[in-house]
């Protein structure tokens, strides 16, 4: 089926592999593994099947940048975990960040977002301060502080379950009671604990995202997003999303689903051993503090200790610690030591928050 006599070089390198027989394509057996549909186009048989596929009367693909079949099983996939109608892959956490708020957000409009966000997202509200949104931080633990900032007129409510850098815990059903009340959409980031440790739309929550990137994928080698939420949420996200085109890679989508099959054994393992850690480190006579969350310890050195790892880093007194390491190799199965990190610090506006930390694995 491939290449017929009289095709010149150039033709036999562009079309010498000819579309395949239907044993490839369809065959009574199907791939046990989902193949990568490396591939930015579709072609139809015919004018009326491309309009079907448009139009929505038919399933299909078209473009990549509308959506892949490995973006469809990385979807259902987060979307079975989390417990959610509908889902949006994206090229990282912060294109899933980024889609949500477009989706939820407009005409300006103010946002109540918890003071210890990881730095992005942070990062994403300050620049859309330019078009309108204004944020105000608030401490997410302290109701009346959240309540105020809604009272204010926040639409949106935007927390961590557990925050990327303090590891805070927060109070999911507390926190969409005060939103619902206000009439407003409580947007959670649950990239550190996973629906393994909390199912945020269980919870009250309207939307979910994850930083496929640390804990779903799970390996460091890839970059991804994914938002789960109502059907019509993630319609609206997806319109946004296929406009402004964070657009998810079909590797790096098949490689999260690969990453996911084995995130529920991970996350138990790093449980157990964030756990331990935090258990010895609170006995230990230089640490002054330990906060542990599900799969993340954090500890603060008793500022009479900190003073000997000034050279280290500069002013140095708290430490992250997780099994799979908190920051960038965080979420992996390797164990790693990274030197400190300023990832937060790099983006960030108010560095008071990360001034201190350092990451280890
Ligand atoms: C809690 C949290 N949310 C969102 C993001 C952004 O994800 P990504 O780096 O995949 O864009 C990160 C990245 O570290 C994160 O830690």
């Amino acid at each position: 089926m491939g290449a017929e006599p009289g095709w010149g070089l150039s033709t036999l390198s562009v079309h010498g592999a000819g579309p395949g027989t239907d044993a490839e394509r369809l065959t009574p057996s199907t791939p046990t593994v989902q193949p990568i549909y490396q591939t930015s186009v579709y072609s139809f048989p015919d004018l009326a099947s491309l309009d079907a596929v448009q139009d929505g009367t038919a399933e299909g693909y078209i473009y990549g940048r509308y959506g892949l079949p490995n973006h469809t099983a990385l979807e259902r996939a987060v979307a079975a975990l989390e417990g959610g109608e509908a889902a949006l892959a994206c090229a990282s956490g912060m294109g899933a960040t980024a889609a949500a708020l477009l989706a939820a957000l407009s005409g300006g409009g103010k946002v109540a977002a918890a003071r210890d966000v990881y730095g992005g997202t942070y990062g994403l509200l300050e620049e859309l301060g330019r078009f309108g949104v204004k944020t105000v931080w608030v401490d997410a633990g302290r109701m009346s502080e959240v309540e105020a900032a809604l009272a204010e007129g926040c639409r949106l409510l935007l927390v961590e379950t557990i925050s990327n850098p303090l590891v805070k815990v927060a109070d999911l059903p507390a926190l969409a009671a005060a939103a619902h009340r206000a009439g407003a959409f409580l947007l959670v980031d649950n990239t550190f604990a996973t629906p393994c440790l909390c199912r945020p739309l269980s919870l009250g929550a309207d939307a979910v995202y994850h930083s496929a990137t640390k804990f779903l994928g799970g390996h460091s080698d890839l970059t991804a997003g994914v938002l789960v939420g109502t059907a019509p949420f993630i319609r609206d996200a997806r319109r946004v999303a296929m406009r402004f085109g964070p657009t998810l890679g079909p590797h790096d989508a098949w490689l999260a689903v690969r990453g996911m099959k084995t995130l529920d054994l991970r996350m138990a393992r790093t449980g157990e051993n964030a756990l331990v850690l935090a258990t010895f480190l609170a006995k230990h006579p230089k640490v002054a503090a330990v906060r542990q969350a599900g799969t993340i310890a954090a500890i603060e050195l008793a500022a009479s200790d900190a003073g000997y790892l000034s050279a280290l880093a500069p002013r140095l007194k708290r430490f992250y610690l997780s099994r799979g390491a908190l920051l960038r190799p965080l979420g992996n199965v390797v164990y790693l030591l990274p030197p400190y990190c300023s990832t937060e610090a790099d983006l960030r506006g108010t560095y008071d928050l990360i001034e201190e930390s350092l990451a280890l694995a």
